[in-house]
Order: C-alpha cells, then sequence, then structure tokens
C-alpha cells in the first residue's frame, strides 16, 4: 500500500538554473496547499547530510518567482556519493520527519534521488538544468533563459566584430550535449554552429569557410563553439595563422547560468512543480517529472535514466545551409 505522505522536503543540486525559485514556490505552495508540511532543504545533498533544514511557509517563497539562482543554494557533495551517505541522508530525513523529497537538478542529481529512493525516502525529481541533456524529457528548467541570455550576448560580440571585421568564436555551456549552443547559432545567424554530437574536427573546413565568407565581402564571421568541442582559444590562433583574419574567442561562461527566467521558464517550472507534488501525494515514487510533447508527464526514474535523446538529424542540414 502507498505510503500517505505528510511531510516533504525539497531541495535543488548540481549547477543553478533560473527557474529553479519558481520551481520551488511551486512545491512550497502546492503543498501547503494540499495540507503538507513542506521543509527546505538547503545545499542539496550535502546540506541534507548536515541537517540544514528549515521549515517552508507561504511568506518564504513570496517574491522569487523573477529571481534567478536558487534560495536553497546548490552544491555537490562527494559524500552522498558513498551508500554510507546515503544511509545517513535517509535518517536525517527520518529524524525531520520528511517522507519525501522534491530533488530540482539534472541527472546527477536523480541518481542521487533514485539512491535516496532505495533507503526508503519517496522521491520526485523535478528537471532542472541549462544544458537541457535529460533524455526523457523535452524541456528542462532554465534552457530558454541560458539562451536568451546567450543570444543577447552573442548580438553584442557581433557588433563589435563586424566594426574590427574579426573572426569571433564564441564558446556556450551545455557539458557534453549542444542545445545551447545549436539554438544560439540559429538564433544569431552565425557562420558555423559546432555541436559535440556533429562537428567532425575537420578545422581545414572551417578555415576555408573564413576564407570563402571574407571574400565574398562579410566583415564578420562568427562561430559558435559548444562546450564539448571546447578549445576556442587554440582554435582562434590556428584560424587566425591560416586565414590572415583577426580571430578571438570570447568564453561566455557563468553568466549564461543567471538572471531573471524567462516567462516560459516561470511557467513550465510551476506546472513541474505542482505536478511533482501530485505524484508524491498521490503515494507515487521513484518518478521523474517531464515534458513531452506539450504535456507535463512522469516516468519511471530508472527507465527515465536508461533512455536517450539524439540531436535530430535535420539540425546538421540546418547549421549547414545558412552559412554562407
Ligand atoms: O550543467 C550546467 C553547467 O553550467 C554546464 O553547462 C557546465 O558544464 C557545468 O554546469 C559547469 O559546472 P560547475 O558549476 O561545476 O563549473
Amino acid at each position: 500500500m502507498a505510503k500517505t505522505i505528510k511531510t516533504i522536503g525539497v531541495l535543488t543540486s548540481g549547477g543553478d538554473a533560473p527557474g529553479m525559485n519558481a520551481a520551488i514556490r511551486a512545491v512550497v505552495r502546492s503543498g501547503l496547499a494540499q495540507g503538507l508540511t513542506v521543509k527546505g532543504i538547503q545545499r542539496g545533498y550535502a546540506g541534507l547530510l548536515n541537517g540544514e533544514i528549515r521549515d517552508m511557509k507561504s511568506h518564504d517563497v513570496s517574491e522569487i518567482i523573477q529571481r534567478g539562482g536558487t534560495i536553497l543554494y546548490t552544491a555537490r557533495s562527494q559524500e552522498f556519493i558513498q551508500e554510507q551517505g546515503q544511509v545517513k541522508a535517509a535518517e536525517i530525513c527520518r529524524e525531520h520527519g520528511i517522507d519525501a523529497v522534491v530533488v530540482i537538478g539534472g541527472d546527477g542529481s536523480f541518481r542521487g534521488a533514485i539512491a535516496l529512493a532505495r533507503q526508503g525516502v519517496n522521491t520526485v525529481g523535478i528537471p532542472g538544468t541549462i544544458d537541457l541533456d535529460i533524455s526523457c524529457t523535452d524541456y528542462t528548467i532554465g534552457f530558454d533563459t541560458a539562451v536568451n541570455t546567450a543570444m543577447e550576448a552573442i548580438d553584442k560580440i557581433r557588433d563589435t566584430s563586424s566594426s574590427h571585421e574579426r573572426c569571433s568564436i564564441v564558446e556556450v555551456m551545455g557539458r557534453s550535449a549542444g542545445y545551447i549552443a545549436f539554438h544560439c547559432g540559429i538564433a544569431t545567424g552565425a557562420e558555423n554552429i559546432l555541436l559535440p554530437e556533429i562537428y567532425d574536427g575537420d578545422e581545414q573546413a572551417l578555415i576555408n569557410q573564413v576564407i570563402a565568407t571574407r571574400k565574398a565581402g562579410k566583415k564578420h564571421h562568427i562561430i559558435i563553439n559548444a562546450e564539448g568541442v571546447g578549445h576556442s582559444s587554440s582554435m582562434a590562433k590556428r584560424i587566425e595563422a591560416a586565414t590572415g583574419v583577426e580571430t578571438r574567442a570570447t568564453i561566455l561562461g557563468y553568466l549564461q547560468r543567471g538572471g531573471s527566467p524567462t516567462c516560459r521558464d516561470r511557467v513550465m517550472a510551476t506546472m513541474m512543480g505542482i505536478k511533482a507534488v501530485d505524484i508524491l501525494v498521490a503515494g507515487g515514487s521513484n518518478r521523474v517529472v517531464a515534458s513531452k510533447n506539450d504535456a507535463i508527464v512522469d516516468f519511471d526514474f530508472e527507465e527515465a535514466l536508461a533512455m536517450k535523446k539524439d540531436i535530430p538529424s535535420e539540425w546538421m542540414r540546418m547549421t549547414k545551409l545558412l552559412a554562407r
């Protein structure tokens, strides 16, 4: 028989993402509305192991829907990776009367949630990462804000790049996935988009394109490079040496993870937060919330982590078709 849930905890783990606060707010408010006690666990699994747990009331989540980052802070924990740490974390949950935990984060955070469920604490995951690299879901909280932030930054780099008639390589985040790079590249009209899933390392082809666009009279040449391809600075030196076109590399870095979440991130985070609480109230555990074909659904955690998500084959053509 499904365990009746009275108290839930909520934590954020791994890299922060804009919209995490909106998800926390939704979990807290929908939990309270359904008669639950809600506790905020600070600093992810590391904070859980330190007992950094506090009651969350409705006003604790006032005025956070528009704020980037996470009011619960986030951390990575070495201790929690060990089974001993997981046993201790479950004991701490029991000491605080926590029957279930909502984990907002990426794949690594979800593996932690599975481990906690094995120790008898009900868990539900909400996909929160700017990288969009969680296979079971079409959307992850933070992606829309991150690509819009990066797009605006790249537009600015293009201005100065054109004035100086330079080639610019802009490296965007995404871990080993190219979702951010693809979207930023298309949205900024970049000449080249290098995705880790597709890029074959053919630098000579890039060099030939820089020469060709220069001959065609273009004043700039923007190459969007994914973090998973990397090496932007050395690539810039080699392209400059081979083409004679001044080339600069910019690594956008952490600015992509900050800022006020977009409307899409706030709404998706709210829907996912409410769904997570509904799953727990219905007695569910070891589940992950996902967005599929515009519906909010859920999957078994382990099945979800075994899923694969490929870059659409059409993307390869799109990255080449417009680069002239
Ligand atoms: O997962 C989000 C992300 O920003 C990735 O794009 C990046 O590879 C990683 O986190 C950086 O993590 P850290 O905060 O540990 O440097």
